[in-house]
């Protein structure tokens, strides 16, 4: 049985496999609408989502499977005291695989540990995202062509952001890939980040002006400042608009450049940036779907 906690569970080779997956589901949906009859899927949230929770739904729905679970810790017997460990315990009893989101770093392992049934980790507090990651990558394949060979920005909460770690963690095996990141002081990106980059000889940069460096970028990651991962609300009131990325911006970029953001987005995407081509966010979204399609079929051994 195996679980999904940090996108290195899955060799580059597995993970080939599984985008192509994710493609072929792409182009026909139909050959997989009865891929996971009888089989059920639970969405443990103890933090809010959209797009992680209901694409999970939506993925095990378009496989013929069925959902159960909660999307509030405030509405499970959390509440009462209940640990994660207990509580994945009984539902192993009422499904066949389980995607768990927690705002504490490390939750969705100890419920693999104690689980009879393929845990996926959907987001644990400012740690990994690796679903969000398995979406990034399938998005910029899709789109691009490859998954090796840029220079990528990353923009915004480099400290706190969950989705951008998974990332470089994830990007760093390809071959020639070149990090920017861009971000005020304070929302850096981690020391132990840094220092896996200088060990692995990846060329990286940190800058605290988009502007100097849209020219240069082949992708640009777009995140939002998190108020949720903030001890101090003026910390928060201060950093939230330091970065918006609006038209005047764009024109200084590469004419195939690809905007990507895991979303929600605040005010970090200026809304007139939507309509222009290079604007792939809402695009990743559907390829998100694809993808965590794949992930269950893969997980439960039916594909
Ligand atoms: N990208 C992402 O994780 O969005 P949600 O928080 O809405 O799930």
């Amino acid at each position: 049985m195996r679980h999904l906690m940090t996108p290195l569970d899955f060799s580059v080779e597995e993970l080939e496999r599984l985008f192509d997956l994710a493609a072929d589901i792409e182009r026909e949906p139909s050959k997989y609408a009865h891929a996971c009859d009888g089989k059920i899927l639970a969405t443990c949230f103890y933090e809010p989502s959209t797009r992680t929770r209901l694409s999970f739904e939506s993925a095990m729905i378009q496989l013929g499977g069925q959902v159960l679970g909660f999307s509030d810790a405030g509405s499970s017997s959390a509440t009462k005291g209940e640990s994660v460990s207990d509580t994945i315990r009984m539902i192993s009893c009422y499904s066949h695989i389980c995607a768990m989101r927690h705002p504490k770093e490390g939750s969705a392992m100890v419920a693999s540990m104690a689980a009879s049934i393929p845990v996926i980790n959907a987001g644990d507090g400012g740690h990994q995202h690796p679903t969000q990651t398995l979406t990034d990558l399938l998005t910029i394949r899709s789109l691009k062509g490859r998954l090796d060979n840029f220079t990528i920005g990353l923009c915004g909460d480099l400290k706190f952001g969950r989705t951008v770690h998974s990332l470089i963690n994830a990007l760093v095996r390809y071959d020639n890939v070149k990090f920017i990141f861009i971000s005020p002081e304070e929302l850096k990106v981690p020391d132990y980040i840094i220092e896996m980059l200088k060990e692995k000889n990846i060329p990286f940069e940190e800058v605290i002006r988009l502007e100097d460096v849209m020219p240069s970028l082949d992708l640009l990651y777009m995140t939002r400042v998190q108020r949720e991962r903030f001890f101090n609300e003026q910390d928060y009131v201060r950093l939230k608009d330091f970065y918006i990325l609006n038209k005047e911006k764009m024109d200084l970029a590469k004419e195939d450049m690809l905007v990507l953001h895991p979303l929600p987005r605040v005010n970090e995407i200026s809304v007139e940036v939507d309509e222009d081509p290079r604007a792939a966010y809402f695009r990743q979204v559907q390829y998100g779907v694809y993808v965590r399609m794949a992930l269950i079929l893969t997980l439960l051994e039916l594909a």
